[in-house]
């Protein structure tokens, strides 16, 4: 036991020691203790990047449904953030997460439910600003978000599909 800790300090004093020669974009769950097949923050990051825009294409399609579904997919996206990376650049990532998920992805979640464009803007704003707020303050404030201006795919139409209805009781499959 004690050798372990004994190793675990100089691994410690090895990661830190060459943290200054390392680009900060390499945040890796592996160092967390998550094993080899974490996803990489940056990944995570990316398929946020997509839910955040597809979300914005959807509202401007007038297909609320699938603003929810990439709206829920944010959700778990973070959540997983959470989970894997509960520190980025030493920085504690949980009240940040917690503050997102209590004000502005509840706020679009309500918007989305109420189909009302002009909160969801507004919301909608507010998130990329957290969004740019957090790479900021982790040393990434070269990453900028903003509004999206073209559609992340073109093979998927944001119009809305068919109406199917689940069967009663039925979850939606996000
Ligand atoms: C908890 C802090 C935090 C929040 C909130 C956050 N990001 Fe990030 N983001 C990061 C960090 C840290 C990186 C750098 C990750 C790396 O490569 O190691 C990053 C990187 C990115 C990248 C670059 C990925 C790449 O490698 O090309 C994109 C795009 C991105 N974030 C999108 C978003 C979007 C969109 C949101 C909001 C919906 C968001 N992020 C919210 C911390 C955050």
């Amino acid at each position: 036991m004690k050798r372990t800790a004994a190793l675990g300090a100089i691994l410690f004093v090895a990661v830190i020691g060459v943290a200054p020669a390392q680009s900060p974009h390499q945040q890796h769950a592996s160092q967390a203790g998550n094993g080899p097949y974490a996803p990489r923050l940056g990944d995570l990051m990316i398929l946020q990047q997509i839910r955040h825009a597809k979300m914005w294409f959807a509202v401007a399609a007038n297909n609320w449904p699938l603003a929810g579904h990439e709206l829920a997919g944010l959700k778990d996206g973070f959540e997983d953030v959470d989970r894997l990376y509960p520190t980025i650049q030493g920085i504690s990532t949980k009240p940040v997460l917690a503050a997102l998920g209590a004000g502005e992805l509840t706020e679009l979640g309500r918007a989305i439910e109420d189909r009302d464009r002009i909160k969801f803007v507004t919301a909608f704003d507010r998130l990329t600003a957290a969004c740019n707020g957090c790479h900021q303050s982790t040393g990434h404030g070269f990453v900028v978000i903003q509004q999206p201006i073209s559609p992340p795919f073109n093979n998927q139409s944001y119009a809305p599909g068919p109406v199917h209805n689940l069967p009663a009781g039925a979850q939606h499959p996000h």
